[in-house]
């Protein structure tokens, strides 16, 4: 494991391209902003930008960054925002993922990119810039700050944008109507190269959350539940997300139930560790982490 052999990358010496390059492949799947802004005398325009994600619910703020360009010009939708202070941010599917490629090429300034990319525009709710009516998520925003990181080609240009509010198309809330469900949004991401990732629900997977106070940590796990070193270290990472193991009862109560489902008559004690510890297993894929605890708990009391 310790033994890895790593290649090392400097800025310095892999120039521009070649660092850029790292960056992308390596900081991946990254989020889509597909921005809407409007020019000064109105004409529309739709761009792209992965360098994109929320940093805050209060104020919520969404923020992308638009790369100065070789001729170190603003890209369309940077002087857009510097002129009028406004855009709408969407998030896009695989359905338009040809679209919101299309719209990344370099249009000229005055050509309505709606109409080159053949997305439907309705008005903004509350700011100038038309909103993709394709796209199942949009959120209108005012440009609160755009902070340049450098002044060479390449660097970047941090748009701060405040959201005002988001359109959620029923078809992607949840059941509770307060969430996304990222099984029926299924937002796209950008990695290295031409490479695109869809999220799908064979690539969805759910992890407990550790508790609100500390959680125990591994070397607690291993403690109190010694039969835990015979499970993955990923198995004990989800062990020891709780705050405490269970007490006594808990585990007598478990442990009587096992048996009357598993004949232990015949069993060695080293058998019944091993169908404790399978049991174990079984509650951790299941993600039921409480039986997964009490079964480990009770392994451990078993001394072949
Ligand atoms: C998926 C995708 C993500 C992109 N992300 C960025 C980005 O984060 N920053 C950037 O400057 N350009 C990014 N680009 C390139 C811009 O979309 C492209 O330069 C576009 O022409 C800018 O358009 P504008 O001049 O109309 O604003 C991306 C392109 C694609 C296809």
């Amino acid at each position: 494991m310790m033994d890895k052999a790593f290649r090392t990358f400097y800025p310095e010496k892999e120039g521009l391209l070649g660092f850029h390059k790292i960056l992308v492949s390596a900081v991946a799947p990254r989020p889509i902003a597909f921005v809407s802004t409007i020019s000064a005398s109105g004409v529309r325009n739709l761009s792209p930008f992965s360098y994109f994600n929320v940093f805050g619910a209060n104020p919520p703020i969404a923020i992308f960054s638009a790369s100065t360009t070789e001729s170190g010009k603003d890209k369309d939708t940077l002087a857009n925002i510097r002129a009028t202070r406004e855009c709408i941010v969407h998030i896009a599917d695989r359905r338009i993922s040809h679209q919101l490629s299309l719209s990344s090429a370099a249009f000229s300034s005055e050509v309505d990119e709606f109409e080159r990319s053949g997305l439907t525009p309705t008005p903004g709710a509350h700011v100038k810039p038309y909103r993709v009516v394709e796209a199942n998520v949009a959120f209108e925003c005012v440009v609160q700050d755009i902070v340049p990181l450098g002044e060479s080609r390449g660097s970047g240009n941090l748009a701060i944008c405040r959201i005002l509010m988001a359109h959620v198309a029923n078809d992607v809330l949840d059941d509770s109507h307060q969430m996304v469900d990222p099984r029926k949004l299924r937002p796209i991401g950008r990695l290295g190269g031409e490479w695109y990732l869809e999220t799908t629900p064979s690539g969805l997977f759910e992890l407990p959350r550790p508790p609100t106070g500390e959680a125990m940590g591994i070397a607690a796990v291993l403690h109190c539940a010694p039969a835990a070193s015979d499970l993955t270290p990923e198995e004990q990472a989800t062990l020891a997300c709780v705050a405490a193991p269970p007490d006594g009862e808990s585990v007598d109560r478990f442990y009587e139930m096992w048996r009357q489902v598993v004949d232990t008559s015949e069993m060695s004690l080293d058998g019944i560790r091993q169908g404790l510890l399978q049991a174990t297993r079984s509650a951790l894929s299941k993600q039921n982490v409480a039986e997964a605890w009490v079964a480990v708990s009770a392994a451990s009391r078993v001394k072949p």
